[in-house]
């Protein structure tokens, strides 16, 4: 029998640094009222001067894997959803890696847009599921104001910075993932981009005057894709699940815009507690949104052991993906006692260790060449 990846622990990091409607209006035309009727956003969190992608990823994994009693070593694979990666390569995923001092684990990044994080959920079943992997680690993380043109009204009142991370594991226990859909639409990958930086248009001078490595959206069009995409992923993956659409307990949509999310909601006839939005404190944070809007679902309880929940993305590529998840933590998860929590964090701490000294090590190597080649 197939194991079932089940959610064993859950977590999120959103920056200190608020940036308010008001304080946007002081930077480009626009007002608070245009940006609440048109998007439903108040405010957004922006990322400090020392964070970045991978350091927001690491503060998220490490509380969802502290909720797992989960140590980095057991981890058998780290995926990062992100279209705002700390390098072109490598990975922000081995960043993290050798920060949590998970040296077991592969490591690699999935860039679906705002799709990534349900993209990178459904890779983790199947490896569960295939029982390739036991225990497997999936973030999305993005730091877009990093990637935002300030001087863009149209697009900079809709992005922010954070991360959510999930723990998968293997278990016997009918439960958890129940189906993923996925699907994507090239031909509307210039409807949403990053023009420059890659190897179509390398970095020059014109395109950092041109403003070409900032995000560039048709947003007209992205709204009509995602107002249709969202309903049909739904109702798709509820199928694939085997249930009818009256079994969702919990959706929890990716947080781009509330009138898109109104539209969707409408078309599927559910009433609106059924849909989670956060939007208004946090903006579009891409494949951040859907896992932070996740993390604050379970940890206020609005959902139980056996609600369905679905979550749903569009995005980028155009991207679309959805999963039906069926709550419920598998593992017993007894308070454990302070020498406990001591041992585990000093483990933590040791764990990342070697993943130090290999570091040093090959800084020494390349500062030592001619012994290396004598
Ligand atoms: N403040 C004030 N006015 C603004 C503005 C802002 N921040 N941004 C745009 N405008 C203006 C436009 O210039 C336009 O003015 P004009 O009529 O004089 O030309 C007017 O507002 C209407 O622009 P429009 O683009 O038609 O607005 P809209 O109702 O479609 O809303 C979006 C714009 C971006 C909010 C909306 O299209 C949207 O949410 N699209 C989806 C974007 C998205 O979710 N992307 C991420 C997908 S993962």
């Amino acid at each position: 029998m197939s194991p079932y990846a089940h959610i064993a622990g859950w977590g999120m990091y959103a920056p200190a640094k608020v940036l308010s409607n008001q304080d946007l209006e002081r930077m480009v035309d626009t007002s608070d009222e245009w940006i609440r009727s048109r998007t439903g956003i108040a405010e957004r969190r922006i990322a400090g001067e020392k964070e970045s992608t991978s350091t927001m990823a690491v503060e998220a994994a490490r509380r969802a894997l502290a909720r797992a009693h989960l140590s980095p070593r057991q981890l058998d694979a780290i995926i990062v959803a992100t279209i705002s990666p700390d390098y072109l390569t490598p990975a922000t995923a081995c960043l993290v890696q050798a920060a949590l001092g998970a040296d077991r684990a592969a490591a690699f990044d999935v860039s679906a847009g705002c799709s990534g994080f349900v993209y990178a959920l459904h890779l983790a079943h199947i490896g569960i599921a295939a029982g390739e992997w036991r225990s497997v680690l999936i973030i999305g993380a993005e730091t877009l104001s990093r990637f935002v043109n300030w001087e863009d009204r149209a697009t900079c009142v809709l992005f922010g910075d954070g991360a959510g991370a999930l723990v998968l594991v293997a278990s016997d226990q009918p439960g958890g993932v129940l189906a993923c859909v996925l699907g994507a639409d090239g031909s509307g990958a210039e409807l949403l981009s990053i023009p420059a930086g890659g190897s179509r248009m390398p970095a020059s001078p014109e395109t950092l005057s041109q403003r070409a490595h900032t995000i560039q959206m048709d947003g007209r069009a992205v709204y009509r894709f995602a107002t249709h995409i969202i309903p049909e992923a739904v109702e798709q993956v509820m199928r694939k699940a085997g249930l009818p659409l009256s079994a969702v307990d919990m959706i929890i949509p990716h947080q781009a815009n509330i009138r898109i999310i109104e539209a969707a909601r409408k078309k599927l006839r559910l009433p609106e507690e059924a849909f989670y939005i956060n939007l208004y404190r946090y903006g579009n944070t891409s494949g951040a949104s859907i896992p932070i809007a996740l993390c604050e679902v379970a940890e206020h309880e609005l959902i139980n052991d056996g609600s369905v929940v679905v979550l749903v993305g569009f995005g980028a590529g155009l991207t679309w993906g959805a999963a039906a998840v069926r709550w419920g933590v598998p593992l017993p998860q007894p308070a454990r006692p302070w020498h406990q929590r001591v041992l585990y964090l000093g483990r933590a701490l040791l764990g990342r260790l070697p993943a130090f000294l290999r570091k040093l090590l090959y800084r020494l190597w390349h500062i030592l060449p001619s012994q290396r080649d004598g």
